[in-house]
């Protein structure tokens, strides 16, 4: 970015500051001349025209920056921005129609795009000043920036590429999880139901513990996803960048929030209510199947990080062993357990709640990461506990042949099990 544009940027902030928002958009006139292919300007310009009520230039703004964003393959911040049109009129036909055309499930042809429609932005001041913003495609990786502090006098003005019509093809755009799933009216309907918002560096957006109403996709900024140990650390389970959804486990366990999601930049993101997500999957099943599948393997990945079996491992083996568990889900009051009988599995809670009790010792709470139905298999004996799920619980569960083979191949496994090792 160049002097000139920063200079001009803090003098529209100073101006927002003070209410001047004709300044301002006067200021973002000129950046916007000097930095076309930056569709953030475009967003920050349409978003004071519409401050100041001039609806017809802010669309306009945002349609150029919706067309940029596509050509750029960034997919969430071209819908952020079709929202906010949508959001000023909900008919917006051209917004209706490239959207659906890129993004939906109905994708398929390449899209042509009148390129270079002229945007003239009049602030109605004195001092106004019409900016053409040309078509933004450039081959160039840096903005067509004009350094105002170029002693050679004026600035140059960027000379207009004749408007060559631009086609972006569709399939070559990455799919927006989930979303790319839906039909071009569904989907529609699934942007004008999202809610958008945003988080400062360091906020939470979603507090592990919390009751869960709906997910979310990161548009902008980069998010982190934490969890506290039994043991009371705080583990990184992930790091979120634009373009990920987040949000979704709650809403399939139907339980409260399983981990922190925190900015690590400020966020931008579109917020999607259970309702509306039981709605779509109601109307296009995949959804579900696309949402599950991201679940399950966050789960695992959960497991393998926070729960203790697998301190001894690297990436790679924790990989390796976690395959070889086979993921069930059991509900609320299942013995899974009986004292007495011998086991024939082991398992550990991925998800959920159980008891352990045995006569004359106090009952064992079991949660996430913890284990049970080793005593047995090791001794080849009985179970001396009886573990009760307190809740629906998600369980990683292992033969006790594959037990017994795992506990061959690798020695840290039964001394972890066998409460030899650490922890
Ligand atoms: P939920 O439990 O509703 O709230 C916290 C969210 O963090 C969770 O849904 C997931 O969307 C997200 N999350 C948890 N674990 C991971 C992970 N390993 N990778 C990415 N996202 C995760």
């Amino acid at each position: 970015m160049s002097q000139a544009v920063k200079k001009l940027m803090e003098s529209a902030a100073e101006a927002v500051e003070e209410g001047n928002l004709k300044k301002a958009l006067f200021d973002y006139k000129m950046i916007v001349g000097m930095a076309p292919n930056e569709p953030m300007h475009k967003v920050t310009a349409g978003e004071i025209c519409r401050r100041l009520e001039d609806k017809k230039q802010a669309i306009q703004l945002w349609r150029a920056a919706v067309e940029a964003f596509s050509a750029a393959g960034e997919s969430l911040r071209a819908l952020e921005v079709a929202k906010r049109i949508l959001e000023l009129d909900k008919d917006d036909e051209w917004t209706r129609k490239f959207v659906a055309d890129v993004y939906s499930r109905s994708r398929k042809d390449e899209v042509e795009i009148s390129a270079g429609e002229d945007i003239e932005i009049d602030t109605g001041d004195e001092d106004e000043m019409d900016i053409a913003v040309e078509d933004e495609e450039e081959s160039g990786p840096e903005d067509l920036d004009v350094d105002f502090s170029d002693e050679a006098g004026e600035p140059e003005k960027a000379v207009p590429e004749p408007a060559a019509p631009r086609v972006i093809q569709p399939e070559s755009l990455p799919a927006i999880p989930l979303l790319s799933e839906l039909s071009r009216n569904a989907f529609i309907e699934a942007l004008s139901k999202m809610g958008r918002k945003e988080f400062a560096a360091g906020e939470a957006i979603i507090q592990q513990g919390a009751p869960g109403d709906s997910m979310f996709f990161l548009v902008s900024g980069q998010a982190m996803v934490t969890t506290r140990r039994a043991d009371g650390a705080t583990v990184v389970l992930a790091r979120l960048k634009e373009g990920d959804f987040f949000g979704e486990m709650a809403l399939i366990l139907k339980q409260p929030r399983t981990a922190t999601v925190s900015a690590a930049s400020p966020c931008v993101v579109l917020e999607l209510t259970a309702q509306a997500t039981r709605s779509i999957i109601k109307e296009f099943p995949s959804v579900a199947n696309v949402l599950t599948r991201f679940y399950h393997e966050r789960l695992l990945s959960n497991v393998t990080k926070t729960a203790r079996i697998f301190t001894p491992f690297d990436e790679e083996n924790r990989k390796l062993i976690i395959s070889k568990f086979k993921m069930v889900k059991e509900p609320k009051g299942k013995m899974l357990l009986e004292m007495g009988k011998p086991a024939d599995a082991f398992f550990i809670i991925a998800q959920g709640k159980a008891m352990a009790a045995a006569p004359g010792q106090p009952a064992r709470m079991l949660a996430e990461g913890d284990f049970f139905g080793e005593a047995s298999l090791l001794s080849r004996g009985e179970e001396p506990e009886t573990v009760t799920l307190m809740q629906d619980a998600v369980l990683l569960r292992l033969t006790s042949r594959t037990f017994n083979e795992l506990m061959m191949t690798y020695p840290q496994f039964l001394e972890i099990v066998s409460g030899m090792g650490m922890g």
